[in-house]
């Protein structure tokens, strides 16, 4: 269950939106501010996606969703909040003004997580003044209410009990933390996407494939291979009975031929942005982004099911994490369903006694950054 009483979302196009609907269908109120006129539509836009996906989780009915307010200012938006993700765009300057205002107005406990692509955190938490020890970069996937991954990275003034409580905080809303061991541009994630994205706009321009020849080559073959076991696990068995050293005895000398470009970037010129857009047009046969996305959806959902089955019913990867997730929403919304039924039995009942008075509700854990007692270097680096 969550230990996150109150959050707030700074910043809510694609990814923030993503972070609203993953934190209200897990019972959080969240605030958000995003000075976007049109904000509270996108993101209702997303919350629509993401109920369509959560109800084929859960037939037997969804939690009771947080409360979303909309704030004027990121100080108002952050005022009260013990967990905040920040996902504006992906700019040094702007990461560095918004953050600097969280860390003014946040309470000095919240944490504070950017959903940054590629920004190391060191650079980012130059400008929080106050208590930079409680930045971590908290890098999601997208559909952030549906993928579970989220990348922890801390920065040279971040404090090892920030990242313990951040990784807390996302696994308790679903989520697989994995903590990133050094900081570096990019991560682990990204890392790998971009040098896959370099060598694949390589093969388009030079007319080796279209975009959707390359989505088949990937979709139909190791793109299968990948969700359930990723990449080492995956070459470990195609080295056949000798495993992981026979399969890099063999391949291993290949990557010193000349098979890849992958240090080289293709100029982002007219032509190739003409040639790939055209191509991706074509590729979607007239679906809107809206249809693609409800697509998308639910093919995750459906590999995640089909995922928590395997592995004796105990489930596989994410679809054992899914498993959970799943289990701990519908205790949550069992728990919403009972509260109605007793209520409305109450109601039914003629008013001889005094109700009894509730039992108080359990505080949520408090989110706490505590100092190292000693200057002794616990920082992490
Ligand atoms: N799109 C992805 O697939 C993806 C995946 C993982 C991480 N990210 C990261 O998430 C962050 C956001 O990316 P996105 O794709 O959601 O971008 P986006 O352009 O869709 O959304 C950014 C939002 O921030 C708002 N914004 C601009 N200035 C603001 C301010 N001063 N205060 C509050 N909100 C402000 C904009 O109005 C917009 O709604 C970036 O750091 C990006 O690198 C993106």
């Amino acid at each position: 269950m969550s230990i996150i009483n109150k959050a707030a979302a700074i910043g809510g196009g694609v990814i923030g939106a993503g972070w609203v609907a993953r934190l209200l269908l897990n019972g959080i109120d969240v605030s958000i501010f995003d000075p976007d006129p049109e904000a509270s539509r996108k993101v209702g836009e997303v919350m629509k996606g993401a109920r369509r996906a959560y109800k084929q989780m859960l037939p037997g009915g969804l939690p009771k969703e947080g409360k979303l307010t909309y704030a004027k200012t990121i100080a108002e938006a952050v005022a009260d909040a013990d967990f905040i993700q920040e996902s504006v765009p992906e700019r040094l300057d702007l990461k560095h003004k918004v953050l600097a205002e969280i860390d003014t107005h946040a309470p000095a406990n919240a944490i504070v997580g950017s959903s940054t692509s590629g920004i190391k955190p060191t650079d980012m938490q130059v400008a929080m003044k106050k208590h930079p020890e409680r930045l971590v970069v908290g890098h999601p996937f997208n559909p952030v209410y549906l993928l579970p991954l989220v990348e922890i990275v801390g920065g040279q003034q971040t404090f090892p009990e920030a990242i313990e409580v951040a990784k807390e905080i996302y696994a308790s809303i679903g989520m697989k933390p994995v903590v990133v061991r050094k900081e570096i541009e990019a991560f682990v994630g990204d890392r790998l996407l971009e040098a896959a994205w370099r060598e694949a706009l390589w093969l388009v321009k030079d007319g080796i494939c279209t975009v959707e020849e390359l989505d088949d080559i990937m979709r139909y073959s190791f793109g299968l291979r990948w969700a359930q076991m990723g990449m080492f696990q995956v070459y470990r068995v195609a080295g056949g009975e000798a495993g992981m050293r026979h399969f890099m005895a063999q391949f291993g000398p290949c990557l010193k031929w000349p098979w890849t470009k992958l240090m080289d970037v293709p100029e982002f010129n007219d032509e190739l942005v003409d040639l790939i857009a055209t191509q991706s047009d074509e590729q979607a046969h007239g679906l809107s982004i809206r249809e693609l996305e409800r697509i998308r959806d639910d093919n995750l959902v459906a590999i995640m099911e089909a995922l928590s089955k395997q592995n004796k019913g105990k489930g596989w990867g994410a679809g054992a994490l899914h498993k959970d997730y799943t289990r701990q929403l519908a205790k949550l919304a069992a728990k919403k369903v009972s509260g109605k039924v007793t209520a409305k039995a109450e109601a039914a009942k003629p008013a001889k006694k005094a109700a009894k008075p509730e039992k108080a509700a359990k505080p949520a854990k408090a989110v706490k950054v505590e100092k190292p007692k000693k200057k002794s270097g616990k920082k992490k680096g």
